[in-house]
């Protein structure tokens, strides 16, 4: 089900999300509701809590090979390099800015079933773990922004 993607003003955007003590049919309705309102916003990631929904999940899938990710209660490890290109977020339409992140990224997460997994991303990739993450915290993207750009 394609559900309504919160916008910056929203306060629920700066909350802290909870992690998830249940790997049952709940949590995988959220995860395809997520990805079908990713998709459908034609963006590369998703935080649960841009649908309202205060838990730590994401979605991830830039088009690439690696195809879908699925993180529950994500921790990133290590990261490291750096790397500064223009980002976007579905919350944010028609805007991007310039962020500085980690060109490596290591994470650990669990996935739909609660098998732990553990992840080296690099690239997008690394940005995207970044900026999810850091909605499941409170944080978004513009507080990070070095320089608007146009968006295209
Ligand atoms: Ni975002």
């Amino acid at each position: 089900m394609i559900r309504e993607i919160l916008t910056f003003d929203s306060p629920l955007l700066r909350e802290h999300s909870q992690e998830v003590k249940n790997f049952d049919g709940e949590l995988w309705e959220l995860l395809d509701d997520m990805y079908e309102t990713m998709k459908k916003a034609d963006g590369i990631g998703l935080a649960a809590p841009q649908i309202g929904v205060l838990k730590r999940v994401i979605v991830i899938d830039t088009g690439g090979k690696t195809g879908k990710i699925e993180l529950v209660n994500p921790v990133i490890t290590a990261m490291w390099g750096k790397q500064e290109e223009a980002e976007g977020c579905l919350s944010l339409l028609h805007k991007r800015g310039i962020v500085k992140r980690p060109m490596h990224v290591r994470a650990k997460a669990y996935d739909r079933f609660g098998k732990l997994r553990r992840y080296h991303v690099k690239e997008l990739l690394a940005r995207a773990f970044c900026h999810e993450t850091d909605h499941l915290n409170g944080i978004l993207y513009k507080d990070k922004v070095i320089e608007w750009v146009e968006d295209e």
